[in-house]
């Protein structure tokens, strides 16, 4: 199968790491990949913040988990109260994916982008997840400062990235059916 193709397949979100940091030229690799994604208008209205400070991320998980215990839905009330949850199943490299507030798009330029991110994560041996219950705590512009966003940028998603645990099978989840329609 095209390289390309199989990267595609493969990818599967990735929920325990090893402790390893990854390297610098895998990091490189996946933000030049996030940098390459297409963008409404060209703004490339994407902002993306490493972060490999451990204190940090573990800061950043229990604020969010404290305000995941307090949502209206039960689903997220039961994954805040999972025993041992950390919000980036304590990947070594978590990137926070802002957008420029003034462009076109900035919630779709940054998901292509992040989507890069994570083909390119694959294509060079990194496991990842994407994270969109850190919009708990994105919601609350108070705690932000941390982040040191350059101003006029929101923050809209976290990707986790870490070599992944190799005794975890990772299979992925069934497709749904009916979700092509042809006319021609
Ligand atoms: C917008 C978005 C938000 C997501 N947020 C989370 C999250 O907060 N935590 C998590 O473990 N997975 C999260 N995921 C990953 C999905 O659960 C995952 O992609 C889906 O179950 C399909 O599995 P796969 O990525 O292995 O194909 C998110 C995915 C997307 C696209």
């Amino acid at each position: 199968m095209n390289v390309v193709l199989e990267t595609i397949r493969n990818r599967r979100s990735v929920r325990k790491y090893l402790p390893g940091q990854i390297k610098e030229v895998e990091l490189q690799a996946i933000l030049e990949a996030g940098a390459f994604a297409p963008s409404a208008h060209n703004d490339q209205s994407w902002h993306f913040t490493v972060i490999q400070k451990k204190e940090l991320l573990d800061e950043l998980s229990r604020k969010t988990i404290a305000l995941m215990a307090q949502s209206p839905l039960e689903w997220v009330r039961k994954m805040a109260a999972r025993e041992g949850y950390h919000l980036f199943y304590n990947a070594p490299t978590v990137i926070v994916v802002s957008g420029k507030d003034d462009a076109m798009s900035p919630l779709v330029d940054c998901a292509a982008a992040i989507q890069n991110m994570l083909l390119a994560a694959e294509a060079v041996g990194v496991g990842s997840c994407w994270n969109g219950l850190i919009r708990h705590l994105f919601a609350k512009k108070e705690e932000l400062a941390p982040l040191g966003l350059p101003s006029g940028y929101t923050p809209h998603y976290a990707v986790s990235f870490g070599y992944p645990d190799p005794s975890v099978p990772l299979a992925a989840p069934a497709r749904k059916e009916g979700t092509v329609a042809y006319i021609r």
